[in-house]
């Protein structure tokens, strides 16, 4: 049953890789799916295809055989290591799912598919792909020989409710004593990185702070791969290529940076900072663009400094010169942690820290106040040097 289906589907996607031109690349609705499904020439009752156009556009347009965990709610990850191997994230640590995909050749040719609908191609001469599906889902994946079992595929759901502020603080992940001093930094133009270990909410708050920027201002956003959709009306999304074959075309991130500076914007947003590119961040930082935002992976906030510092080496600056521009260029870093309760993890504003010059001019972040998920958040160390700047509850004691 599953070949005779499966041969309908390859079928129908012979067909509309032909007819690609006259439908622009956009997809077929229910209707259509059902009418070129029918038209294969086999007798179909109703009910096999309802079922059959549902299987035809996950196949199409979706994640396939993984569509169905994706589509699931609460799912925040899909992760694929190997033909029987799947693991889901429903918000209680990764889970083994009951799927199985075939052989390593169907996982490869699963990830293919994946990176095309998102618009990237994935083969031995780039094994390693970024994406955004055409329904917002997040794609990594790799093939061989970079990984064994044909591909390792990680998905990333984006629910379509962003949420706003006041939704991170109704779901417990912004304290409500917070709530001010967060719309006080982008009210007051702060610069803020968001920092936090893998999947703690970091793009989330970033889109809900964006979402506080004024609607008269211009945003500017550069990602990898698109993925920051604030509720703002006037945002520039721009998200890096690779290069083709020829090894030309490609426009990296510190490319789009420079590109942004040149854009009238009011705010450059860096949806993660991941390589060289921090040193065009924090040059546009340091030359009149201020109120930037940014995420960057640290499992603490205090090993942001080093972890700035390992990426700007990568564009060749030295220490004294990445303390001497974030601490002109950044103000504050929010850090987010993931912790487990119970049955379920939950996320949550860890602690605010303040951008600071330390020892011989060494970069640091200091702590001003810490939440750990519940009751009232504590004043850090640096607790009254950040409230002379911005409105912090709280005091030192
Ligand atoms: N406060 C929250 N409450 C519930 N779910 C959340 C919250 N913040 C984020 N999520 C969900 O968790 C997942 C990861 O969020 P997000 O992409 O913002 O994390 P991230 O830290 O940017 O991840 P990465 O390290 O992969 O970039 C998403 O599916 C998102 O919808
Ligand atoms: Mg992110």
């Amino acid at each position: 049953m599953r070949g005779t289906r499966q041969g309908l589907v390859d079928g129908v996607r012979d067909r509309l890789v032909r007819e690609d031109g006259q439908r622009d690349g956009r997809a077929l609705d229910d209707e259509q799916l059902a009418q070129a499904l029918r038209a294969s020439g086999r007798v179909l009752g109703t009910t096999a295809l309802r079922e059959l156009t549902r299987t035809a556009r996950a196949e199409l347009y979706g994640a396939g055989p993984l569509q169905v965990l994706l589509d699931e709610p609460g799912v925040t990850d899909v992760l694929v290591n190997g033909p029987d191997e799947v693991w889901v994230d429903r918000g209680a640590g990764v889970e083994r799912a009951d799927v199985r995909l075939g052989g390593p050749d169907d996982v490869r040719a699963l990830a293919v598919r994946l990176a095309a609908a998102g618009g990237q191609r994935l083969d031995d001469a780039a094994p390693v792909v970024d994406a955004r599906l055409p329904d917002g889902t997040r794609l990594h994946a790799l093939v061989a020989p970079v990984c064994e079992a044909g591909a390792v595929i990680s998905l990333r759901v984006l629910r379509p409710h962003a949420f706003d502020l006041a939704a991170l603080v109704r779901a417990g992940t912004v304290p409500p004593a917070w709530e001010g001093v967060l719309r006080e930094l982008v009210a007051r133009r702060a610069s803020v990185l968001v920092s936090g270990g893998t999947g703690t909410g970091k793009t989330t708050l970033l889109a809900a702070l964006l979402a506080l920027v004024p609607g008269d201002e211009r945003v500017v956003c550069v990602e990898e791969a698109r993925e920051l959709a604030p509720d703002h009306p006037h945002v520039v999304p721009l998200t890096a290529r690779r290069p083709n074959v020829e090894g030309a075309g490609g426009v990296d991130l510190a490319d789009l940076v420079r590109a942004a500076l040149r854009m009238r914007p009011d705010r450059i947003v860096l949806g993660e900072c991941r390589g060289a590119e921090v040193r065009e961040v924090l040059m546009a930082l340091n030359t009149g663009h201020e109120g930037g935002l940014a995420t960057i992976h640290a499992n603490d906030v205090e090993v942001v400094p080093a972890r700035l510092e390992a990426l700007a080496a990568l564009a060749g600056m030295d220490r004294a010169a990445v303390a001497a521009q974030a601490v002109g260029g950044l103000d504050v870093v929010l850090h987010l942690r993931r912790a487990r309760r119970g049955t379920t993890t939950r996320r949550h504003l860890a602690q605010i820290g303040l951008v600071r010059t330390g020892e011989r001019g060494a970069l640091r972040v200091d702590v001003a106040a810490t939440w750990g998920g519940a009751g009232v958040p504590v004043a850090g160390p640096a607790h009254d040097a950040f409230a002379r700047r911005w409105s912090l509850p709280g005091r030192a004691g």
